[in-house]
C-alpha cells in the first residue's frame, strides 16, 4: 500500500512509519514540527534530543534499506495538503496530526482556539482531499477513549444500540469527554461520521487509550531512531511519567485518590493495531470504530506496578497523592468492549515487570537530562 502517515514526527507517528515502511509499503509522512515547536515554547522538551525529521528518514534507510518521503508543512493548508496527495497518491492515510494533550487545550484562550482549529480544520482538509483526490483511499484516524469518558454504563465498540418506546436505533456511542481536547477528539468523529453518510468515503476510528513505551522493534538498532518521549505534567502520558519519575527519584504524581481506570497499551500494539486497521478497511460509505487498548488499571496500579519494578531494579520509589489538578471522577465503574481489533489477530503485549524493568532501564540511560521541575503539575480545570 501507499501509506500517507499526517503527524509522522510524532511519539506515534514516526514509529508507525518505521513500522509499515519495513513491512513493505510505501510510505510518506508530514508533519509541521507544532509539537517539537511547543515543546521549546512551553520549556518541556523531550527526554531524547531528536534529529529532525528529514535526518531520522536518512538514518532509518540507512539502518533498514527503506525509503521515507518526507514533507514539512501544515495539514491545516489545504493546497499543501492536496499538492502531497496528487503527488503520492495514497491508498490510506493514518491521521495523527492533532494537537493530543488535554492539559495544552485547558492552558487558556489562546491554546483552546488552536487545538479547535487545528484538530477539526485538519481532519476536514483530509476528507476533502479524499474526496477531490480518491474516495476510496481509506481514512484512519486516531480516537481515543477519552471520549466516552466514565458513563455508568458499559461503554461499547463506537456504537450503541438504542431501544426507545418499543424501536431500535443503531447511534455513536454517546460521547463525554473531559478535556477540550478530548472534546475535539470527539468532534472529528463527528465530522467523519457525517461525511461518511454524505459520500462514500471509507473510514476507521481507533478509540485509543494511553500509550507507554519507548522502544518498537525498529528503533532497536539505533537509539536516535526512539520515538518522542516527554515525560512533563502537560505532554507525558501516565506510565511514561511515573517511569522517569521513578528514575528521577522523586515520588510518582497521583492526581487526587487514584481511582481514575483507563484502558492501556503498549507503544508496539499501537503499530499492529494501524496495521491490522489498514488491511481491514470497511465498505464506502462506512465508519468503523474499534476501542484500542489492551488491559485496564486504575491510576493507583500503574503506581504500584511502577514501584514493583523499582524494587526490582533497587530504586526507591514513592507514591504521592496530589490535589487533583484536573475535574474527573476518582472512583468510578469502567467497563470497555475491545474485541474488535483481538478478533482482526491482534496479539497483546501486556504490561509485566519485566517490560517495565525494560522501560526504567532505558530511561536511567538519559537521567542527566530529565528535569524534575517539569514533573509536577501546573495546568488545572
Ligand atoms: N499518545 C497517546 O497516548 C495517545 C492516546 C490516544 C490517542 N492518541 C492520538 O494519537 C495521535 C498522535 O498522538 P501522539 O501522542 O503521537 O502526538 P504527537 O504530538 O507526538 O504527534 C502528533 C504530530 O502531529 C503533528 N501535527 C499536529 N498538527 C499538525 C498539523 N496541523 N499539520 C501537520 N502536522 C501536525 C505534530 O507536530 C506532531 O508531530 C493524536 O491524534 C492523539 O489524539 C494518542
Amino acid at each position: 500500500m501507499r501509506i500517507l502517515i499526517l503527524g509522522g514526527d510524532g511519539y506515534l507517528g514516526w514509529p508507525t512509519a518505521m513500522y509499515l515502511s519495513r513491512r513493505g509499503h510505501e510510505v510518506a509522512v508530514v508533519d509541521n514540527y507544532f509539537r517539537r515547536r511547543a515543546c521549546i515554547e512551553l520549556n518541556r522538551e523531550p527526554l531524547i534530543a531528536l534529529p529532525n525529521l528529514n535526518r531520522r528518514a536518512t538514518l532509518w534507510e540507512r539502518v533498514s534499506g527503506h525509503r521515507l518521503t518526507v514533507h514539512i508543512g501544515d495539514v491545516c493548508d489545504y493546497p499543501f495538503l492536496l499538492q502531497v496527495f496528487r503527488e503520492f497518491e495514497p491508498d490510506a492515510v493514518v491521521h495523527y496530526a492533532e494537537q493530543p494533550a488535554a492539559p495544552y487545550s485547558m492552558m487558556g484562550h489562546r491554546q483552546a482556539v488552536f487545538t479547535l482549529t487545528n484538530n477539526l480544520v485538519s481532519t476536514t482538509n483530509l476528507i476533502f482531499a479524499v474526496k477531490e483526490c480518491n474516495p476510496a483511499c481509506h481514512i484512519v484516524k486516531l480516537g481515543t477513549m477519552g471520549v466516552y469518558g466514565t458513563p455508568n454504563i458499559d461503554i461499547e465498540e463506537g456504537y450503541l444500540e438504542v431501544e426507545h418506546k418499543g424501536r431500535r436505533h443503531r447511534f455513536l456511542y454517546p460521547k463525554t469527554p473531559g478535556s477540550l481536547y478530548h472534546l475535539t477528539k470527539a468532534q472529528d468523529g463527528d465530522l467523519l461520521y457525517f461525511y461518511c453518510r454524505m459520500w462514500p468515503i471509507r473510514v476507521t476510528d481507533l478509540n485509543q487509550g494511553p500509550v507507554y513505551g519507548l522502544t518498537t522493534g525498529e528503533s532497536a538498532e539505533d537509539e536516535r531512531l526512539l520515538p518522542m518521549f516527554n515525560y512533563d505534567d502537560v505532554f507525558g502520558t501516565v506510565l511514561n511519567r511515573f517511569l522517569v519519575q521513578a528514575v528521577a527519584g522523586v515520588p510518582l504524581t497521583v492526581y487526587g485518590q487514584g481511582g481514575q481506570t483507563r484502558g492501556y497499551l503498549n507503544i508496539q500494539d499501537t503499530l499492529a493495531c494501524v496495521e491490522l486497521a489498514l488491511l481491514h478497511p470497511p465498505a464506502p460509505g462506512e465508519y468503523q470504530v474499534f476501542n484500542q487498548f489492551v488491559e485496564t488499571f486504575s491510576v493507583n496500579d500503574l503506581a504500584r506496578k511502577v514501584q514493583d519494578a523499582g524494587r526490582a531494579l533497587d530504586l526507591r520509589v514513592e507514591v504521592q497523592h496530589l490535589p487533583n489538578p484536573r475535574r474527573e471522577a476518582e472512583e468510578h465503574y469502567y467497563n470497555p468492549a475491545q474485541t474488535g481489533l483481538l478478533s482482526l489477530g491482534l496479539k497483546p503485549h501486556y504490561l509485566d515487570e519485566a517490560t517495565l524493568c525494560r522501560m526504567v532501564q532505558l530511561v536511567q540511560k538519559y537521567r542527566d537530562q530529565i528535569q524534575p521541575e517539569l514533573i509536577f503539575p501546573q495546568v488545572r480545570w
